[in-house]
């Protein structure tokens, strides 16, 4: 059992802000002590750059920095560290993808296929590759249990039908593992099977930015091509984040930029480039950022991702539950309705009252939610609302912060009616 109680002392944040009710971790979520420690460590101990220097803070520079790579294919289950590039976060690693064999591989008539509860960063990069190459950009839509319409249950199994949806024209087929507005799980084990029966040629792609940091995630047990999360929301630093890709499409896709660390020989007449994975990590990287998800992931990995994961749904279930109860007829709820299907995020709106003064009245008693589109406006075009007002929980949280967002939403609704 996981105890938040004794996991937020180790959160320096709350010495600075006991009052603190943080219910917005699908934004970013806070730092642990291990992870502040080990930036500062970096910068205090052994700063200089990696790949270059002969001498000791170099070497050791590079060893953190290397040793991540291995704790982060671990992790995933990559099957080499080589497959491992360090982006600056989901967003850098799905572009690099689109940019680079996205580019390679689309052509006029192809298609590409993408959701309707993606995230831009998972949408905008898609739509903008097939409008350039002339593809047809599809998008998934979902049904009224705010999942994949592709996807249904006969008896509580689940059926995968992407007829239609995929096709042998698909290239690419680019995913979130779980929405960050609706908590949506998206069971992509199964529909990637499915893709690749229909198109063996087709690239997967997963936004895990949402699930890494809440479940185990494995690339291999998954099947995608590409998966791509960020740091910060896995207890990390900010400006870091990992794209793992699959060794032979990496070997062979073209550069994402140019300059130092990802060359092999440079000539005036040419230059030729390294090799993986230092090929997609030119320039000076975020050094101490990496060197300081390996502590995020030795956090995680020692609470055990089903302890993470059964206390969010409890958490889950209790605010659901509170919501339906307090405010039976003002609140609509956004999202699947089993929880299973659920990940620690809960969007809604309460009758007519506007999300942004939901949050900021929330905040005057200290209460951080996220109001708005959340960076998903298809999606609220399908919720048929402009924003919702979400709360996203992690290991910190506890249902005090659940009696307390609900104490604050009975105030916002006395104040704004
Ligand atoms: N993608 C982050 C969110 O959902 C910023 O809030």
């Amino acid at each position: 059992m996981l105890n938040p109680k004794r996991i937020k002392k180790d959160f320096p944040i709350f010495d600075k802000h006991p009052e603190l009710v943080y219910l917005d971790s699908s934004a970013t979520s806070l730092k642990p002590r291990p992870v502040i420690e080990k930036l500062l460590e970096y910068y205090t101990d052994y700063t200089a750059n990696i790949h270059r220097g002969i001498y000791k803070n170099a070497e050791k520079s590079t060893q953190e920095y290397e040793d991540t790579r291995k704790v982060v294919a671990k992790f995933i289950n990559a099957k080499r560290p080589e497959e491992i590039i360090f982006t600056r976060g989901t967003t850098e690693g799905i572009n690099l993808a689109a940019s680079t064999i996205g580019l390679d591989s689309i052509q006029k008539g192809d298609e590409v296929v993408v959701s309707r509860m993606e995230h831009h960063s998972n949408f905008v990069p898609w739509q903008q590759l097939a409008f350039q190459a002339g593809a047809d950009f599809k998008v998934i839509e979902l049904n009224e249990s705010y999942e994949l319409r592709v996807m249904s249950y006969e008896s509580e199994k689940l059926i995968i039908n992407l007829g239609g949806v995929v096709t042998k024209r698909t290239k690419i087929l680019a995913l979130t593992m779980v929405s960050n507005t609706l908590g949506t799980i998206n069971p992509l084990k199964e529909i990637i099977a499915q893709a690749k029966k229909i198109n063996p040629a087709i690239i997967t792609v997963v936004d895990a930015a949402q699930a890494v940091p809440h479940m185990k995630v494995d690339v291999q047990d998954l099947g995608c091509d590409f998966l791509a999360f960020s740091g910060h929301k896995m207890l990390g630093p900010t400006g870091i984040g990992v794209l793992c890709g699959k060794y032979e499409l990496l070997n062979k896709m073209s550069p994402y930029q140019y300059g130092g660390d990802m060359i092999r020989q440079v000539k005036i007449e040419e230059t030729t480039f390294n090799d993986l994975p230092h090929k997609f990590e030119a320039g000076t990287p975020h050094i101490a950022g990496v060197i300081a998800l390996k502590e995020s992931i030795k956090y995680l990995e020692k609470i055990g991702f089903k302890n993470i994961r059964e206390h969010e749904k409890n958490l889950t279930m209790y605010l659901a539950k509170a919501l339906s109860y307090e405010f039976p007829n003002l609140i609509k709820c956004y999202g699947p309705r089993q929880i299973g299907h659920m990940g620690g995020i809960v969007s809604f709106t309460l009758k007519n009252l506007h999300p942004h003064d939901i949050a900021q009245i929330l905040d005057e008693d200290n209460i951080a939610v996220r109001a708005g589109h959340h960076c998903t406006m298809p999606l609220h075009d399908f919720l048929g609302v402009p924003a919702t007002t979400r709360a996203s929980f992690y290991i910190y949280n506890d249902e005090d912060d659940v009696d307390k967002l609900i104490a604050g939403l009975k105030k916002t609704v006395k104040i704004l009616k």
